[in-house]
């Protein structure tokens, strides 16, 4: 057993626990599951990198048995971790050891949409593309969209202050996210349910909540702020021959095209290879320049929209910012770009092992590191670089073709990655989070005083340690 928590210790379960839980959840029995067989895909990430060991998952229907459930869990010294979709990249939604899974999955109630403000209220169960999908015909969207849209929910994004593709055009989740409900680890249950835009009370306790992976409470509702959907998209997959090239190009999108630029993503040669390697795509440009920029519009007047698209094409063209481009005005087409993009992290995972680092890096530095690790490893793997250069994040990949994960590369890979990331001044990780996989390394992005001030928020929120322990700090 992996039952390693030095400082803190919990108890096993027994049948009175199970007992004590059946009757929390009004003795439906299909909301304990306990069959080992039934728990596998629960006990193991979205890469299969990280494996736990539960013995049981519970399924809440509502925030009374969210609180009942913590409150026992406390007296008892049962720890547990809260799980959404389950699509972490990080080992933060997964046991460490056997400790009770908390699925959330049921809890996916829309309750209430105001079409003047555009504030919409969920439970925090919803799946992302449930919730755009609700809101679509309403004329409205949702300010944030990942790759994982089809199976993560919104306490998980709340939970991992989630970034993606939108964040360049609506801002961070901090912004978006007006108030939420989360329940204590003694089951107190927390009312920050706001709806207002603006609210200066005091501390603002419901940012403690995003992003911080689980560890503080768990979330069981959401309100979020969200705009009316753009009318009028475009799509443009741009290709350039130098790093220094998607530089000008950034800088030209942000001054040409303002208020409708939506997304400015990056992709290097690699990754288009890989893509071609596993998905039914086509080779997009007759030649294979080094980089491509998917450039993304969206507006409410077309016209206005494809003048100010074409002067900004023309322009970088003029230029020579970029050697080959294509653009899509139907959605058909559109689409097939946003493949490019999206099922980069899908084929990456058909290639092997990957090494997955998230890094806020200067821009100078952002895709220079990506160079330095493909110089460092050689011909023993292959390093990509991808990611939102629109909010200088980079998505450095590294993939075996050897299933399994192994510690030598991981010492080829790390600390040397955080340390270059820290002397850069940058973070070790721009939007998925900590979880397992880096809280030893979080004194590269936080100073020593941050992290006391952290575990001094821990340790009064949750003495007995029973919300996802061994997650994002190191005790
Ligand atoms: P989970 O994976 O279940 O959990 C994540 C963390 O939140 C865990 O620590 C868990 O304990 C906690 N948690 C979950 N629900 C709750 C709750 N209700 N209350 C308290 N804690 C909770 N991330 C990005 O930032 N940008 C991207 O563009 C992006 N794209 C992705 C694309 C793919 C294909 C995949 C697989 C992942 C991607 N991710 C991305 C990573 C991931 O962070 C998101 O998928 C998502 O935010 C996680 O949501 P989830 O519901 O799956 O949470
Ligand atoms: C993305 O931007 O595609 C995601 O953050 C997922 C990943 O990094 O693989
Ligand atoms: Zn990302």
């Amino acid at each position: 057993s992996k039952r390693c928590y030095t400082t803190f210790k919990y108890n096993k379960l027994n049948d009175k626990d199970i007992e004590e839980f059946k009757s929390i959840l009004n003795n439906e029995e299909t909301l304990l599951i306990r069959d080992k067989d039934d728990l596998v895909s629960f006990n193991s990430d979205w890469m299969k990198k990280y494996k736990g060991n539960s013995q049981l998952l519970l399924k809440p229907r509502n925030t009374e048995q969210v609180s009942s459930i913590l409150r026992y869990c406390n007296e008892r010294k049962l720890a547990l971790v809260p799980q959404g979709g389950n699509t972490g990249l990080v080992g933060g939604s997964v046991p460490y050891d056997d400790e009770i899974i908390l699925s959330m999955s049921l809890m996916n109630k829309i309750n209430d949409f105001d079409p003047v403000t555009g504030v919409v209220t969920c439970e925090a169960g919803v799946i992302l593309q449930q919730l755009e999908d609700y809101l679509e015909p309403l004329g409205y969207t949702v300010p944030f969209d990942l790759g994982a849209k089809g199976s993560c929910q919104l306490g998980g994004n709340i939970s991992t202050n989630a970034g993606g593709i939108r964040l360049l055009r609506y801002g961070s989740l901090h912004g978006n996210v007006l108030g939420l409900e989360a329940v204590l680890a003694n089951g107190t249950v927390l009312n920050l349910n706001s709806t207002l835009r603006k609210d200066n009370t005091g501390y603002d306790l419901k940012q403690l909540f995003i992003g911080s992976e689980g560890t503080l409470g768990v979330i069981t509702k959401v309100s979020l702020i969200t705009p009316p959907k753009p009318t009028s998209v475009n799509v443009a997959l741009l290709a350039c021959d130098s790093f220094s090239s998607v530089k000008k190009l950034l800088i030209q999108a942000k001054t040409k095209l303002g208020d409708i630029l939506s997304a400015f993503e990056f992709m290097d040669r690699g990754c288009i290879d890989l893509v071609l390697r596993h998905q039914p795509l086509q080779e997009p440009f007759s030649e294979k320049p080094k980089f491509y920029i998917l450039l993304e519009t969206s507006g409410f007047n077309e016209t206005h929209d494809q003048e100010k698209l074409n002067e900004f094409l023309e322009y970088i063209m003029e230029q020579g910012l970029t050697v080959d481009g294509t653009v899509a005005t139907d959605s058909k087409n559109q689409s097939t770009i946003w493949k490019f993009r999206e099922t980069i992290t899908e084929s990456l995972g058909k290639e092997g092992a990957v090494y997955k680092y998230d890094l806020s890096l200067p821009i100078d530095q952002f895709y220079e590191l990506v160079e330095v690790m493909r110089l460092r490893l050689g011909s023993k793997a292959n390093v990509v670089g991808f990611g939102h250069v629109g909010d200088a994040n980079l998505h450095l990949n590294i993939s075996t073709p050897n299933q399994k994960y192994s510690k030598e590369m991981i010492n080829l890979i790390e600390p040397f990655v955080y340390e270059y990331t820290s002397k850069h001044n940058g973070s070790i990780s721009a939007e998925h989070g900590i979880g397992l996989m880096k809280k030893d390394h979080l004194h590269y992005s936080k100073t020593s005083s941050s992290i006391q001030l952290m575990k001094l928020l821990k340790n009064s929120m949750d003495p007995n340690h029973i919300l996802n322990p061994n997650k994002v700090l190191p005790f």
